[in-house]
């Protein structure tokens, strides 16, 4: 069985983490055939909004597979040391302008949650539960440590990442790290609702805007804003601006097609 699901349907890219015995989680398979999915889904024309979530029905995923760590770590220190690793897979910074959604069903720890972390937005069902449990096994936490200030800030991150203990779905959307809470089992469908939505919006108009979104959080005011409308200009001259208005004033629904 494929540690990872991918399927493509509607505009809609479907990424399944699929070790549902081992709670979803990350062992070396599994990073390496997600890093296939988003990257598939990153250069598709045909597929705008990803939703990842995980197989069964009691975890998006438990994170770092703690029986094959040592493994993992044996890959780590054989790359050498100054070969910057970011960009090589969506936690640690691959670029993916398309938006994308974490339904969280179950236990979403450690890698789980960073991978969460890395997607535009979390929906959860009331069974979810949230943490970083690496200080808890005397491991650190770099990438989720990295991410989760910029989401629920930093008094939040630290108790997750410092405590180590879970959270259930209702103080997670206090800390902002839900966009929605739903009932258990129905966190697939909700994302599912939020992406056909999406897919309504001009996805040059969504890349563009998520872009300088992203970006501005990384370098001054006035390169974001230099750089955003440098960007605007492209997708002014794309058919989707033509097509926007036009079919505002024709009273109908826009038929964009992300060119
Ligand atoms: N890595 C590898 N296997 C894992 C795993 C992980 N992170 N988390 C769960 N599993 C496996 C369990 O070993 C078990 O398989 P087994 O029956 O073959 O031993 C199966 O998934 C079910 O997990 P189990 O522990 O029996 O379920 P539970 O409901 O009692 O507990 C958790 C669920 C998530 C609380 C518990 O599994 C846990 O603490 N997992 C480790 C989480 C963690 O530390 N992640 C971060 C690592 S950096």
């Amino acid at each position: 069985m494929p540690a990872v699901l991918y399927e493509k349907r509607d505009r809609i890219a479907y990424i399944t983490l699929n070790r549902p015995e081992a709670l979803n989680a990350f062992n070396r398979d599994l990073h390496r055939e997600l890093n296939e999915c988003w990257l598939d889904f990153r250069d598709d024309d045909d597929v705008w909004v990803a939703i990842v979530s995980g197989a069964g029905d009691r975890a998006f995923s438990a994170g770092a597979d703690v029986k094959e760590m040592g493994q993992l770590q044996a890959d780590r220190v054989r790359r050498s040391f100054w070969e910057t690793w970011f960009g090589h897979n969506l936690q640690s910074g691959l670029e993916v302008w398309k938006p994308t959604i974490a339904a969280i069903d179950g236990y979403c720890l450690g890698e789980g949650l960073t991978l969460s972390l890395s997607c535009d937005f979390r929906i959860a069902s009331e069974r979810a539960s949230f943490g970083f449990p690496e200080v808890n096994l005397g491991i650190a936490t770099i990438v989720g440590a990295a991410r989760a200030p910029r989401v629920v800030g930093l008094g939040n991150a630290l108790e997750l990442l410092l405590v180590g203990d879970r959270v259930d779905a209702r103080r997670a959307y206090e800390m902002g790290l839900l966009m929605r809470v739903v009932p258990a089992g129905e966190a697939l469908a909700a994302a599912e609702t939020l992406a056909q939505r999406l897919c309504r919006n001009g996805p040059l108009a969504v890349r563009c805007t998520k872009e300088v979104a992203v970006r501005s959080l990384q370098v001054p005011f006035g390169e974001a804003v230099r750089m955003g409308e440098s960007l605007r200009r492209l997708v002014m001259a794309s058919e989707d601006a033509r097509e926007g208005p036009q079919a505002f004033r024709e009273k109908r629904e826009a038929r964009f097609q992300g060119r």
